[in-house]
């Protein structure tokens, strides 16, 4: 994976230090540490542009009005692409490794309420928004799933971050 255009290459070489020889079973913290920070330089403000587009133009895909549908973000950060999918009628789940990640998705959502962006769509009913506390890369939080553990649609955006982006693969 490439970085992406707007991330300055020293944020990325602080990435690769901050988890460099860290064993995988502390990454958790380390994310939990760059939360703690506020240091959060993939935070682009608004949702992923391309599930914006995807979710408006693709309703063959994702039929907003067909009953109730259920959606999970591992690794929601802030939470916009969580709040977006419930603004498109999905029962969203946003999951996070990081505490203090969701605690400023919880006070995101209470900021963001009302703006555009996430304003249900026209002849949606609005999702319930879950946030949970978990590693995705284990089934333990599925526990916390209302119903059927399972999800019809599951959105990830950079959740593989540290594999991908620091490790090259
Ligand atoms: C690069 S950030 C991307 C955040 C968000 N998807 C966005 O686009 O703004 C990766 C996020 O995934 C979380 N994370 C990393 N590994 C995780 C795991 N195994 N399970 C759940 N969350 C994880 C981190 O705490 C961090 O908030």
């Amino acid at each position: 994976m490439s970085a992406p255009k707007d991330q300055p290459t020293d944020a990325r070489s602080r990435l690769r230090s901050h988890f460099e020889g860290a064993d995988p079973s502390t990454h958790g913290s380390k994310w939990d540490d760059l939360w703690k920070e506020g240091w959060l330089p993939w935070d682009r403000g608004t949702p992923n542009p391309a599930l914006v587009d995807l979710l408006a133009e693709r309703q063959d895909l994702f039929p907003a009005k067909q009953g109730r549908r259920k959606a999970l973000v591992p690794g929601c950060g802030k939470g916009y692409d969580v709040l977006l999918l419930s603004s498109w009628g999905y029962d969203a789940y946003g999951l996070e490794v990081s505490k203090n990640a969701l605690e400023v998705a919880k006070q995101n959502q209470k900021e963001v309420d009302g703006k555009g962006v996430y304003e249900t769509k026209e002849g949606v009913q609005k999702g319930k928004v879950t946030w949970l506390s978990g590693d995705f890369f284990t089934d333990e939080f599925l526990k916390d799933v209302e119903g059927e553990p399972t999800f019809d649609l599951i959105y990830d955006y950079t959740v593989r971050f540290p594999l991908q982006y620091i490790y090259g693969f």
